[in-house]
């Protein structure tokens, strides 16, 4: 693969760029454009796992924000499509998008939550970045089922995860748990409900997933395997909050243990606990037996002088 040429960006741009990194920080001044590393992690990511070249990929930017991801892909050569249901910074990436020709990357205003295989189609690499902690159960859910419809191949997450998790939410046959957070006032308006930029469209509560029924909830829509990014480091990263990628492929088949294909993991693990179970069960049996035998042949020698041993309860 011939090395990545840098496109050179002119000074508002850079800057219009950089203030993202700073806004996103909590202060520190060493976090000044931290966002790079969060771009960076995404783009590598992309370059190493994606099953096309770049420059051949159709890529799906959801609650894009300005579109910083969408822009980086763009100008990478692939076809890009982003959206979010807020236009305010979604114009900004757009001018920018105009002012460098990029022809090939589209924004659109629409909520993730009407987002289906039907309105968008199919894309190769979907982002889903900063927003899966922004919705509430059963919203999640349904996005989650819907992005594996339309990935070809990877859905990139980057979210925040409920470390210490206080509900348990059910969906079709499967428990998962996480943690409810606020994003709105109970009583704030629509409108006080849009300008907060950065939050839910309008759900005055998300839902915030543990990273185990986060993985497990990939591989229950369909998705083969789950991996967490932990390089490209990312220094500033908070401890809540993690990149997962998930990957649409095809089921592979065991021939050194053909009675695990075709059956879940849940399924699995439950017919090994089952098999143990049983052994547990055969060796209490077994170990009754020998009691009793053990007494019977006391007992013979006992009966001979009289006595006998018996259990009294
Ligand atoms: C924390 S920002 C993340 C932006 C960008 N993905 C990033 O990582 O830099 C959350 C974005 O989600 C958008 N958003 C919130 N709820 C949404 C929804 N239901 N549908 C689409 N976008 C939504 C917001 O407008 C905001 O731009």
């Amino acid at each position: 693969m011939p090395p990545e040429m840098m496109c050179a960006l002119d000074k508002d741009i850079l800057d219009f760029f950089a203030r993202k990194g700073k806004e996103g920080q909590t202060g520190d001044p060493s976090a000044k454009n931290a966002n790079g590393l969060k771009v960076r992690r995404i783009m590598q990511i992309v370059r190493d796992l994606a099953h096309k070249p770049i420059e051949e990929l159709s890529v799906l930017d959801l609650a894009c924000g300005e579109g910083v991801y969408a822009i980086e892909t763009a100008l990478r050569g692939s076809k890009v499509c982003a959206l979010d249901a807020r236009n305010q910074r979604m114009e900004q990436g757009a001018n920018i998008s105009e002012r460098l020709g990029l022809n090939n990357l589209s924004f659109v205003q629409q909520d993730i939550r009407e987002v289906t295989l039907k309105s968008q189609g199919e894309y190769d690499v979907i982002y889903l970045l900063g927003i899966l902690y922004h919705l509430d159960v059963p919203d999640s859910f349904n996005v989650i089922k819907n992005l594996y419809a339309m990935c070809r191949h990877l859905l990139i997450i980057d979210t925040h995860i409920s470390l210490s998790p206080k509900e348990e939410i059910r969906y079709e046959t499967e428990t998962y748990k996480g943690s409810k957070v606020r994003e709105h006032k109970d009583d704030d308006s629509n409108a006080a409900r849009t300008s907060k930029l950065l939050a839910s469209i309008d759900n005055t509560f998300s839902f915030l997933f543990t990273k185990e029924s986060l993985v497990r909830l990939l591989r229950d829509v369909g998705f083969t395997t789950v991996f967490e990014c932990h390089a490209p480091l990312e220094p500033f990263k908070p401890r809540n909050r993690i990149t997962l990628i998930a990957c649409k492929g095809l089921p592979v088949q065991i021939s050194t243990y053909p009675w695990v294909n075709g059956i879940t993991e849940k399924e699995i693990e439950s017919l090994i606990e089952n098999e143990e179970r049983l052994k547990i069960k055969e060796k209490l049996r077994n170990s009754k037996g020998v009691k009793q035998y053990a007494t019977n042949a006391v007992n013979g020698i006992l009966r001979l002088l009289g006595y006998e041993i018996r259990r009294i309860v």
